[in-house]
């Protein structure tokens, strides 16, 4: 909940600001996928002087926020990094303890990407997570795989390279097998190999915390992707943070490799 600094005095919230943000969204020129990188909990809960898993706690707050505000403008798909395959490298203690927040999350948020028609899927090497983990995040992608809204997809054990690789693998094998001529190997049929298959290219990605880094997501698919680097950490991250992004986002020229003239 945003508030003016007047109105903070009388815990008055302050609907209009937030109301202003959204208005000045175009509609016709909405990002069809969305793309986050939640970083700064720890920090966060450091700056709180609270252990780092609070942090995470407070973030799942966040991913709610973020979720609901890109299914009521109408965002096709919003694509969140959860957890790289460089995070196992962490404490055991916060693996563990991100692992329980996943599973208690999805269990506790299934009715509500129900109602709202959303469906959960998922993007990294879910087959090597922990089996509790996989079957939680299985049942809640079975559960929700009739909705036809918006797509809330988890990228879980992830990292681009791991998916580069993967993609590498799976097309030298047919190759190998005589299934398909590496002559005819262009764009499309990368990208079809890829974890994202059938799904559009993040025009937008966003990371918070401040750090303007990447950091091994989605490396093929934001190609030409926008990138907004907010210099908020992800526990605060809030509605009118994604409106804000998608506002700054619709007045870039976007010219893939063109002049502005022949646009
Ligand atoms: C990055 O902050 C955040 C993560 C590695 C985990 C994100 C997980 C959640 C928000 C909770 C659960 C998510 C879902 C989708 C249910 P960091 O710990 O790297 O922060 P730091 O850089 O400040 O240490």
């Amino acid at each position: 909940m945003f508030y003016t600094f007047a109105a903070r005095r009388q815990i008055t919230p302050a609907p209009s600001f937030t109301m202003d943000l959204k208005s000045q969204i175009n509609k016709e020129k909405l990002p069809r996928h969305i793309a986050i990188i939640m970083d700064g909990n720890g920090r966060w809960a450091k700056q709180q002087g609270l252990p780092r898993v609070e942090g995470h706690r407070n973030g799942v707050v966040a991913v709610r926020e973020a979720s609901e505000a890109a299914a009521e403008l109408g965002v096709e798909y919003l694509t969140l990094y959860a957890f790289s395959t460089e995070n196992w490298a962490r404490p055991e203690t916060e693996v563990n303890a991100l692992m329980a927040l996943l599973v208690e999350t999805i269990q506790n948020e299934i009715k509500t990407l129900n109602d709202n028609n959303i469906r959960l899927r998922a993007i990294g090497d879910i087959e090597n997570m922990p089996p509790h983990t996989r079957e939680a995040l299985q049942w809640a992608i079975n559960e929700t795989a009739k909705n036809s809204g918006m797509n809330l997809v988890l990228a879980l054990n992830y990292s681009a390279r791991w998916e580069l690789v993967e993609a590498a693998r799976k097309l030298a094998r047919q190759a190998a097998s005589g299934l398909l001529d590496p002559q005819s190997i262009n764009d499309e049929v990368f990208a079809n190999a890829l974890s994202t298959t059938g799904m559009p290219d993040p025009e937008l990605l966003i990371r918070t915390s401040g750090e303007k880094r990447i950091s091994n997501f989605l490396l093929w698919q934001i190609a030409y992707g926008e990138l907004c680097f907010l210099p908020i950490m992800w526990p605060e991250f809030r509605k009118e943070h994604l409106y804000q992004a998608i506002i700054d986002y619709q007045h870039r020229e976007r010219r893939f490799g063109k002049t502005s003239e022949q646009l």
